[in-house]
């Protein structure tokens, strides 16, 4: 038997972008909105046109009023408030409406026209135009446009279309941040990249080891904007950039360790130093990029990706005299780690036996799990419509082929099962080597947060979900 594991994804567009995946015709399909009837919708008293392009479920927009980060007490809203402590003097933006422009979210940006993050299988349309946007970089060039202040960060909730796992949720919540530098502001340096050290030289200093092997300039891999940028003044950013972000992961960091009453108290992995390395990275909208990466559990997990911004994007938000830095970071990540959380889906939950257990006020507490519920594990096993060898095939991905997307199972699963859903994979595939026909069997955990659920319960979700595959995708169940 073939066992075919997905490859963990990223957290930022870099891996979408250098994945393979194309946006064959056959994806443009979607099994939402199939009907011609294409309603006007209202989201928080604002009216949308639905279209074609419509494949946002209910569910996922009933999530818009939950703001997690604004809730207080909330590990979501605490990691966001940790995180602003460390830049004082700058905007926060915390209540930006989630409904943007394909403009807002990807042109402005410089995504280009066939960007596979453009997809609807990655991304929830509200009509060709619109969507929920899927990073917190939607609202980069508004904001350097109003230009209200040298340095800003905005949190909210962001929507992808995605992977049902522990870590993965089609809601989570990001920061965004960015700091720039005018050139026509008097300084009384000789230049701005003497300006920009003397700001470097004012931020609290660390003793910890970063591993940083690469140049902050690799012409082929990470180029200067050179048009714009001198590598001094590139220099100068990036080591404000860094500094800036590497105080905060160790605050958070150190703040995790001594959340454990004792040194007995904590997992081994947290009684070793803590491991931080910068690597190369590339996102459309800033050059050179980076992103930053801490060793946790024997892995290194992505905590944020950053990068000089555009001058392309300055200039468009009238800033031409305008440069500097700007990151992004996964708040729940960040607060999974912080906390000890092991589920994302635990964040929204409304039990009081986890919200209780956090709060601003007191000191910072590891959560403490009140139950571990048994997993029931569920298989299904299905021919794909309409595949031939010709289409993939044998080791083919999951995700490339016309028609079918895996994201498409994944929100089935979502939709039928809600957070009753812990993780959904891929455990075989195989091509029929006569008719070319292409099965796939993925392995259902439900399993509930907060209680035990009997048989009946997971039995029922699952025929729904095997019945709703052969409805939305056309599948043939095995
Ligand atoms: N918006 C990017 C993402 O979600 C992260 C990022 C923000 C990268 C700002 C660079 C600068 O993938």
């Amino acid at each position: 038997m073939r066992i075919t594991l997905r490859a963990s994804r990223s957290l930022f567009y870099l891996a979408r972008s250098a994945k393979a995946e194309r946006l064959a015709p056959g994806r443009q399909r979607c099994c939402y909105s199939s009907g011609h009837n294409f309603k006007d919708i209202t989201i928080e008293g604002r009216p949308y046109k639905t279209d074609s392009w419509m494949n946002t479920p209910a569910s996922i927009l009933s999530s818009i009023p939950r703001r997690l980060h604004l809730q207080p007490d909330h590990p979501i809203s605490l990691t966001r408030q940790l995180i602003e402590s460390h830049f004082p003097g700058f905007t926060y933006h915390n209540d930006l409406f989630p409904i943007v422009s394909v403009a807002q979210n990807f042109d402005s940006l410089n995504f280009p026209p066939d960007h596979p993050g453009r997809s609807r299988t990655d991304t929830y349309y509200i009509n060709r135009d619109t969507v929920l946007r899927t990073h917190t970089s939607a609202h980069q060039a508004d904001t350097f446009r109003a230009n209200e202040n040298s340095g800003f960060l905005i949190s909210a909730d962001v929507y992808r279309r995605d992977a049902v796992d522990r870590s993965h949720y089609p809601v989570f919540h990001q920061m965004e941040g960015a700091k720039t530098w005018n050139r026509n502001d008097p300084t009384s340096h000789s230049t701005l990249a003497a300006q920009i050290w003397a700001d470097v030289a004012a931020l609290p200093t660390h003793s910890m080891q970063v591993s940083d092997p690469s140049p902050t300039i690799d012409p082929e891999h990470n180029p200067l904007q050179s048009a714009h940028h001198t590598a001094e003044e590139v220099e100068a950013m990036a080591a404000h950039l860094k500094r800036s972000l590497e105080n905060v992961v160790i605050s958070i960091f150190t703040a995790a360790r001594a959340a454990s009453a004792s040194p007995s108290d904590q997992p081994p992995q947290d009684r070793e130093p803590l491991q931080m390395r910068w690597v190369t990275a590339y996102f459309p909208f800033t050059s050179p990029s980076w992103e930053l990466e801490v060793l946790w559990q024997d892995t290194w997990l992505e905590v944020l990706g950053c990068g000089i911004i555009s001058h392309s994007i300055l200039s468009a938000a009238d800033q031409p005299s305008r440069l500097g830095w700007a990151f992004g970071v996964g708040l729940e990540r960040i607060a999974m780690l912080l906390f000890s959380i092991p589920d994302i889906r635990l964040f929204w939950s409304k039990d009081p036996r986890f919200l209780s257990q956090f709060s601003a006020a007191g000191e910072m507490k590891r959560f403490v799990p009140f139950s571990k519920h048994p997993a029931c594990f569920k298989d299904v096993s299905f021919w794909v419509k309409g595949t031939s060898s010709a289409a993939g095939g044998l080791g083919g991905s999951v995700s490339g082929e016309g028609g079918f997307h895996e994201n498409d199972v994944m929100e089935i699963a979502r939709d039928v099962a809600g957070d009753l859903v812990e993780d959904v994979r891929l455990v075989d595939e195989f091509s029929h080597p006569k008719t070319g026909r292409r099965s796939l069997c993925y392995r259902v955990n439900y399993r509930s947060l907060e209680r035990t659920l009997t048989n009946v319960e997971s039995n029922e979700l699952h025929e729904r979900f095997r019945q709703q595959l052969v409805e939305r995708l056309g599948v043939e169940l095995r």
